[in-house]
């Protein structure tokens, strides 16, 4: 019973995942089945979505209250909001909207960019050891490159900045880092410099370039050389899942964190948003698994 039908009633609350196509999307499988495991009065279905504005405008009734939104509709939801939050502005897209309950207003959020940060500070206090960081976020202060310029480069970006790293942004094409590291108070560098750029060890590395990604599986950003400067990569490149980046850097004695993990932890914020309620994390880890 994917979408729990017998529990749904005149309170439940709909969801949706607005894109296009839709139909090979898990998201259904997951949040059904989280919403039911923690007793959410709520329904999560696929939209097939040509207009974005369209579609709002005739789904405007009380019990539609949140949306995620994936290819190719993050642009064309941030138009569609009364408020986007300040770093989905920066970012130039949404991955979720929820309805404000007390005047229905719809707020645009971007939280792919959580996700990924998320994934990180995990694996920074796995490995600096938990009581360390304290309140503050384990990126603090710390050296962090991103490789890439684009949307997922932007969403890295800002997210480290937002956590108090200190930014550097490389891209192939230089102009379009110069332009992200202005906005975000940081340092620029043509990716074809990186592998001389080492003013510290143990820094932290983050691609956002689509290097890597299948089929060109042999393909990586930066010469393996320079990954024993940096004692953590990620890779939001997840297919495959571990890359050629992450298994040099891996060689390099560094922790690596994978590009799934950026995905899970996006749902379990995004579900937070949508329910107010902490993510049954291990369940959705399970669902994914089951259906991916
Ligand atoms: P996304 O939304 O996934 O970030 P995008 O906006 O198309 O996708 O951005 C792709 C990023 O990968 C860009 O930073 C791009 O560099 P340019 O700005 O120079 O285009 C980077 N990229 C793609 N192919 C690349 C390659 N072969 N070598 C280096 N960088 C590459």
């Amino acid at each position: 019973d994917l979408y729990n039908l017998r529990h749904i009633g005149v309170a439940t609350k709909v969801h949706g995942v607005i894109g296009k196509p839709i139909s090979h999307s898990k998201s259904p499988h997951l949040y059904n089945a989280a919403f039911k495991s923690v007793g959410f009065d709520g329904v999560y279905l696929p939209l097939l979505v040509d207009n974005v504005s369209d579609f709002l405008n005739t789904y405007s009734s009380p019990d539609f209250v949140g949306y995620s939104y994936t290819i190719p509709h993050k642009l064309d939801g941030l138009r569609c909001c009364d408020e986007v939050d300040p770093i989905a502005k920066a970012i130039g897209a949404i991955s979720c909207m929820v309805k404000r309950p007390n005047d229905g207003k719809l707020i645009g959020y971007n939280v792919d960019y959580l996700g990924a940060i998320a994934a990180i500070e995990e694996q920074l206090k796995d490995s600096n050891g938990r009581s360390k960081s304290g309140s503050r976020s384990p990126l603090y202060g710390k050296l962090f490159v991103v490789m890439g310029a684009g949307g997922a480069g932007k969403a890295l970006a800002y997210g480290g900045k937002e956590k108090g790293a200190r930014v550097v942004v490389a891209n192939r094409t230089y102009a379009k880092a110069k332009d992200l590291a202005t906005k975000v108070g940081g340092e620029a560098i043509p990716l074809s410099e990186l592998e001389k750029f080492h003013p510290e060890e143990g820094m932290i590395l983050a691609n956002a370039t689509s290097v890597g990604m299948k089929p060109k599986v042999d393909d990586t950003p930066i010469p393996e050389e320079a990954l024993k400067h940096y004692s953590l990569v990620f890779d939001a490149v997840y297919t495959p899942k571990l890359t050629r980046l992450l298994r040099e850097a891996q060689e390099a004695g560094a922790a690596i964190v994978y590009g799934t993990e950026m995905f899970i932890n996006q749902a379990f914020v995004q579900f937070e948003r949508f329910t107010n309620l902490p993510a049954p994390k291990q369940l959705m880890r399970d669902v994914l698994a089951r259906y991916t």
